[in-house]
């Protein structure tokens, strides 16, 4: 793995998320296990697409989209069907079942619906057709993920001075898309031209995606990174070193509520009562506009034991205590400054029109 783009040149796989067709298999980074480890997972049974997902092998809601893409395609692949209807119904009956996997990131069922609506457009062709159709559809999704980060950058570093002070909350970075990140997009091209920020990281509990993940690949790239505690932020920005938050999404309602990693609305009103604007960063495939509001957004509730025990050598917490610990949670959009996507820069009052 190179020093310089810690996702872009690994040697088994291309990016974050990537298909070996041959072998008919996706091929990612087991995420769980860097930045100590670099392992690399290749993946082809419908319970191991799932696992992936549910246990964050795979996650950040972009790339868990390509990777669904790409599951959708190899489990299509694998479908033993003479006509249509029997075809249809085992892949729906997969793709319904990985959609169950986790529920807060719109873009899973965005994806699998888009790959379900190829299937049926291509409903009177031959089996082998559809495939072919399948795999030219997750290859175009990851391709437009892609492109999709680098405008998100290029629009969000036209609101960034040089010199900067930037926080981030969770990794929004290369490792939750398919290049760049969404919320990091601005800082690697702002680092390509010189910009000179500094980018802090909370560390973001339970799970660590800060220290773990967006730590590892901004200091990998050569930025100068700072890590702080989630309790930290409020100290931070009164010490007048944070200029702007970026953060990503997981789902953005359509009055602008916006669900992204638990502890995203505390930095999002900090910001507000420092000064510092707030930008959400995200591809307009997280905007969920059948959603009135945030209320409505499904929050992902996840194990006690990733609070209590999990980076522990012994248990952090009396046996049996109970324990909140939902993986996301809801920003007001009266807290947000901007939602930066890759067709432009959206401002109160929301409307979502390209
Ligand atoms: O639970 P995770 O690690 O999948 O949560 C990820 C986030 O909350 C990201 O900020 C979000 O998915 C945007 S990724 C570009």
């Amino acid at each position: 793995m190179g020093s310089s783009n810690p996702t872009y040149d690994l040697p088994a796989a291309p990016g974050t998320v990537a298909l070996d067709d041959e072998a008919k298999q996706i091929v990612i980074i087991d995420q769980t296990k860097l930045p100590g480890e670099i392992r690399l997972l290749r993946l082809s049974l419908v319970e191991e697409f799932y696992q992936a997902i549910y246990l964050l092998q795979v996650r950040g809601a972009p790339a868990i989209g390509v990777f669904a893409a790409f599951a959708a395609y190899l489990l299509a692949c694998s479908i033993k069907a003479d006509d249509f209807d029997t075809f249809y119904e085992e892949f729906t009956r997969q793709k319904d079942y990985l959609n169950s996997s986790r529920p807060t990131a719109v873009n899973l069922s965005w994806a699998l619906s888009r790959m379900d609506g190829i299937v049926l457009a291509n409903r009177n062709r031959p089996i082998d057709d559809i495939l072919a159709a399948l795999r030219e559809e997750a290859l175009l999704i990851r391709k437009e993920d892609e492109d999709a980060c680098r405008a998100i950058g290029e629009n969000a570093l036209s609101l960034l001075k040089p010199g900067s002070g930037l926080l981030t909350h969770c990794n929004a970075g290369a490792l939750a898309t398919s290049r760049y990140g969404t919320a990091t997009s601005a800082m690697y091209l702002g680092h390509e031209r010189g910009y000179g920020f500094h980018i802090y990281c909370d560390e973001t509990r339970p799970l660590l995606q800060g220290a773990r993940l967006t730590a590892y690949e901004l200091s990998a790239a050569g930025m100068d990174v700072t890590l702080l505690c989630d309790n930290m932020a409020g100290a931070l920005m009164a010490s007048g070193r944070i200029d702007a938050v970026l953060v990503g999404c997981d789902r953005v309602a359509a009055n602008g509520d916006t669900a992204n990693k638990i502890g995203t609305s505390v930095v999002a009103t900090l910001a507000r009562h420092y000064g510092i604007p707030f930008y959400v960063c995200g591809p307009m495939s997280t905007i969920d506009a059948s959603l009135k509001s945030g209320a409505e957004i499904p929050i992902e509730m996840r194990k006690p034991e990733e609070v209590t025990n999990m980076w522990y050598e012994r248990p952090m917490a009396p046996e049996g205590i109970k324990v909140f610990n939902p993986a996301f949670d809801v920003t007001d959009h009266s807290l947000i400054t901007a939602i930066i996507t890759e067709k432009g820069i959206f401002y109160p009052p929301w409307s979502f029109q390209p």
